[in-house]
């Protein structure tokens, strides 16, 4: 995950401070997240996600904008994620309002992956049904083949592409002895933050 331009107050600063001692400390999948949604039926659903970018008071991530997260963050813009870093034993609960990126935002994004992975972005219809995984690859395949002997560029979908969620809340939690453990929140209160402790 990349830290631009983080907001200065203290939850933002701890939470990059426990992300990289969560790298330090070899925990491999650091910047996977599981985020929650909820659809118009208020049936939630969680799956997780590799945030990529921290910017300002923005958690970042992509994906297709006509999956059934997608339609849920239409119905429901409030959104809860949850970051387990084993290693550390730390849980860093979160919460906010879901939006769509810039376009431009998500266009250099976009450029920067690997091409195996753009070419999986252009074909897959997220969360759509498929008789079996062998016509998926066979979909791959195909576009594949058209990359590589020129007859399509690539470029950015347009239902493929960033979301991001402004944080509202942070839980801070550390596992302790005895299950006495640690429990740090912060929530939004206009600009400014409150701070309090949960007992656990
Ligand atoms: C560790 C991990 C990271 C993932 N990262 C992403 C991601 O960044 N974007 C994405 O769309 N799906 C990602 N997925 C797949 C999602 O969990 C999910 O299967 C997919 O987005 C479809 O979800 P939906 O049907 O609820 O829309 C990831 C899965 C795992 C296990």
């Amino acid at each position: 995950m990349l830290f631009n331009n983080l907001h200065k107050e203290r939850p933002f600063e701890l939470f990059h401070d426990y992300y990289a001692r969560a790298e330090e400390h070899g925990d491999k999948f650091a910047e996977a997240g599981c985020i929650s949604s909820v659809d118009k039926a208020n049936q939630p659903h969680s799956r997780f996600v590799n945030f990529k970018y921290f910017f300002e008071d923005n958690l970042i991530f992509f994906s297709n904008y006509e999956s059934h997260k997608a339609q849920q963050f239409e119905a429901n813009n409030k959104v809860s994620v949850n970051f387990w870093w084993p290693n550390l034993e730390v849980q860093i609960r979160i919460e906010g309002i879901i939006s769509k990126c810039e376009e431009k935002f998500s266009d250099e994004h976009f450029q920067g992956r690997e091409p195996g992975k753009n070419i999986a972005a252009i074909i897959s219809e997220q969360s759509k049904e498929i008789e079996s995984y062998e016509l998926l690859k066979d979909k791959y395949q195909a576009m594949k083949e058209k990359v590589e002997n020129g007859e399509y560029t690539e470029s950015r979908p347009e239902k493929w592409g960033g979301y991001q969620i402004k944080v509202n809340f942070f839980e801070f939690w550390e596992a302790n002895d005895d299950r006495l453990n640690y429990r740090e929140c912060y929530s939004r209160d206009g600009d400014s933050w409150s701070k309090f402790f949960l007992q656990s």
